[in-house]
């Protein structure tokens, strides 16, 4: 009789296990289900997914601005470490005449020369990004 207890108990536990177990798995299917479609935006406040839904309406596409200021301004904007300088289109002028033009001087951007780091920082420009900023900062 003992044992026939022992026989029955085991399953027993098995299966009050496996029902705990299913419950959980339902909970939180329920709670997923559940969750609001959309969060609200209030105006001023950071929010969420607007900024990447933002960026790709506009093509994903930085200006030659935005990339100036963010990358290449720190060095260029003031001549640091013998940088051209912005607006100075001659010293932009002598430098194109010396690699062959802009493609030349862009190449040299984007393989990085002396102090120059590669693509001035600007590690995810895409080549274009960084000829539109050389054109905008030189003036060429
Ligand atoms: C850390 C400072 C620094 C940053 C940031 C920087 N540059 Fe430069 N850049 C230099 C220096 C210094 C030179 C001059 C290198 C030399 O000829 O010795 C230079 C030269 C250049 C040249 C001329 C290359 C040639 O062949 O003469 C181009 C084009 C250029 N930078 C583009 C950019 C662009 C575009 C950015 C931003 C995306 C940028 N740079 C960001 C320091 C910087």
């Amino acid at each position: 009789m003992n044992l026939m207890k022992k026989m029955l108990a085991a399953p027993a536990v098995v299966l009050a296990l496996w029902a705990v177990t299913a419950q959980a798995t339902t909970d939180d299917a329920i709670a997923e289900r559940l969750k609001p479609v959309g969060d609200v935006c209030i105006m001023g406040e950071e929010c969420k997914g607007v900024e990447t839904v933002a960026a790709s309406a506009g093509g994903g596409a930085r200006s030659a601005d935005d990339i100036i200021a963010k990358h290449c301004n720190a060095c260029h904007g003031a001549g640091v470490l013998g940088a051209p300088k912005i607006g100075d289109t001659a010293a932009w002028k002598d430098r194109a005449d010396h690699q062959g033009g802009l493609d030349g001087i862009l190449a040299k951007a984007i393989s990085g020369i002396n102090a120059m780091p590669p693509k001035g920082t600007c590690a995810d420009c895409s080549d274009d990004e960084l000829l539109e900023a050389i054109k905008k900062m030189s003036g060429l």
